[in-house]
């Protein structure tokens, strides 16, 4: 399969780059709104990496990332998703979408789960996509520095909701090819604002455990 990471030049995307190429057969294009910034990035990714998963990571502008791919995880910033996902509809309209986005505010205290008007990112970006492309929300609670530092072996888990069964089904079996990280059917895009609202627990256990910098979340 061809996965597309939309906004792939940032801290998640590269994670879950390096993570699906080393892990999987997959081929994984980095997108960028900028072409060159993605093709730098999948050369900078694959320099870390054996040179056969290397050769499976490319670089292209977010719109033929997309337009080449069956799945795209949308890697950008919560408050850019909607505008992201009208501009690449055409792009999208053969592909299965997922979203690892989440928003958040920070004060004093901590970080705080904020959720857009529909009630979850996850909800924003099934709204904004075109009809008929199934939108998953997955990955949320990931940790992009784990992810991408490949000395450490992975033991997290992840929750994965949509209203396309099939879509879910398809983006669980993608996340478990990836070593150490377990997928669980989580049900429809109206359960994503619990999800979601994991990503600030962590963020604040992060910050207030020195232990558990970068800590995912496992439910067993
Ligand atoms: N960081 C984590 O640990 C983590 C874990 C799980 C989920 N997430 C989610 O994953 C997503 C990406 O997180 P991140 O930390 O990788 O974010 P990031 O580094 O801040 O941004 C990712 C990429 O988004 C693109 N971007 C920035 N502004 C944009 C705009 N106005 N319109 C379109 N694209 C824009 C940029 O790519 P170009 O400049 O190349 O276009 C950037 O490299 C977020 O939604 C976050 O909630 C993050």
């Amino acid at each position: 399969m061809r996965i597309a990471i939309v906004g792939g030049t940032g801290d998640f995307g590269e994670g879950i780059a390096v993570r699906l190429g080393v892990h999987t057969d997959h081929e994984v294009v980095i997108g960028s709104r900028t072409a060159e910034k993605a093709v730098e990035a999948a050369v900078s990714y694959g320099n870390n990496i054996d040179d056969e998963s290397a050769e499976r990571i490319h670089g292209a502008s977010n719109s033929r990332a997309a337009s080449t791919a069956e799945i795209v995880i949308l890697a950008v910033p919560p408050f850019h998703v909607r505008d992201t996902v009208r501009d690449l509809s055409e792009q999208l309209e053969e592909t299965t979408l997922v979203t690892p986005a989440v928003g958040l505010t920070k004060d004093e205290t901590g970080f705080h789960y904020q959720p857009p008007d529909e009630g979850s990112v996850t909800e924003l970006v099934a709204d904004a996509a075109p009809d008929g492309t199934p939108v998953v929300g997955a990955f949320h609670n990931l940790p992009a520095g784990q992810l991408a530092d490949l000395e450490t072996d992975l033991d997290v888990d992840t929750l994965v909701v949509g209203n396309d069964p099939d879509a879910r089904e398809m983006i669980v079996e993608l996340a478990e090819e990836i070593n150490g990280v377990t997928a669980h059917e989580a049900g429809p895009i109206t359960n994503a604002p619990e999800i979601e609202g994991i990503t600030p627990l962590l963020i604040n256990l992060a910050q207030y455990n020195e232990q558990l910098h970068d800590v995912g979340a496992k439910f067993c």
